[in-house]
């Protein structure tokens, strides 16, 4: 498996006009504020040093914060044994956010990666 701390590499080159598209969705999905919180996913992750029960939360909006977090998934997560892709994380964030999650395989999660990639 690779390093965690050097992520994998993701080609994703915002040539076709689609790309782009789902790059601008994605962007306007993860500042998107709702839920009983108002949170949004920059709520947690679009700041340096943030912090929740003592757990640091990664800068999304930037490199490396964003290459690093999104490239090292699917990953295992020892606290609850359970080998985890990229959305069962995301469900957990949504969750966090006190939010519904989009549905697996959909184009909202499409977009989401897209503009973390
Ligand atoms: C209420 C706070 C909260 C919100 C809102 C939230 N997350 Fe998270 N997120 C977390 C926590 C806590 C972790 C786990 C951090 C850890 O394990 O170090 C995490 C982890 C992640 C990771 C994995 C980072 C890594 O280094 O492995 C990604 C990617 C991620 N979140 C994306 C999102 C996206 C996209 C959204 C919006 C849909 C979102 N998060 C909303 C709290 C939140």
């Amino acid at each position: 498996m690779a390093s965690q701390s050097k992520g994998l590499q993701f080609n994703l080159p915002q040539a076709h006009a689609q790309e782009k598209t789902f790059y601008e969705a994605g962007k306007r999905i993860f500042f998107m504020r709702g839920g009983t919180h108002d949170f949004s996913c920059a709520s947690c992750h679009g700041e340096d040093g943030k912090r929740i029960r003592l757990q640091d939360l990664p800068n999304l909006t930037k490199n490396p914060g964003d290459g690093i977090g999104f490239a090292a998934w699917p990953a295992y997560r020892v606290s609850n044994g359970q080998m985890w892709s990229m959305q069962l994380r995301l469900n957990d964030c949504y969750r966090q956010q006190r939010f519904p999650f989009p549905e697996f395989g959909s184009d909202a999660l499409t977009a989401l990666s897209t503009y973390r990639a």
